[in-house]
């Protein structure tokens, strides 16, 4: 896939947005969604989904992920992530286990677009947010 056009961005950002309304955060009320463009041009959205049991909660980089290998196979690989939060003034970088996640299914470069601090749009590649990851080796 060529370099990602900023009408390509915009349009990634805003599913990521659009995917925070539906968040279902009722213990944080912490709203996230995240939108993958996939190197085939498609895209997919998540949002977190907690539960009462804190630690059964799945972050939205990761709905997006199962959802994506679910419609469209193993075999995918992201070329970008955009996260939002909804409320647009706080920050959101993908946490520790979320940034694994998307390495699993990384194509290199992969960008990640997130809110940084006091929301403002910032970005960064995978191999900047997750050096000396962990790969599974026989
Ligand atoms: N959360 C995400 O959805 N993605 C992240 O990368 C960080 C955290 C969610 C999990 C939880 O529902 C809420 O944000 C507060 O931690």
């Amino acid at each position: 896939m060529s370099a990602l056009s900023q009408d390509q961005i915009a349009d990634l950002v805003s599913a990521a947005k659009t995917a925070a309304d539906r968040a279902y955060a009722p213990y944080s009320s912490f709203q996230v969604g995240a939108a993958i463009l996939l190197t085939t041009g498609e895209s997919v959205t998540g949002c977190n989904v907690e539960n009462a049991s804190y630690r059964l909660t799945t972050c939205a980089e990761q709905t997006a992920i199962v959802r994506a290998v679910a419609q469209l196979g193993p075999q995918i690989k992201i070329a970008a992530i955009a996260i939002a939060n909804i409320d647009p003034t706080v920050a959101c970088m993908p946490c520790g286990a979320c940034r694994q996640t998307i390495l699993e299914f990384a194509a290199d470069p992969c960008h990640i677009f997130y809110p940084g601090e006091n929301g403002k749009a910032s970005n960064a590649t995978l191999d900047q947010l997750l050096p000396a990851s962990f790969h599974f080796k026989k």
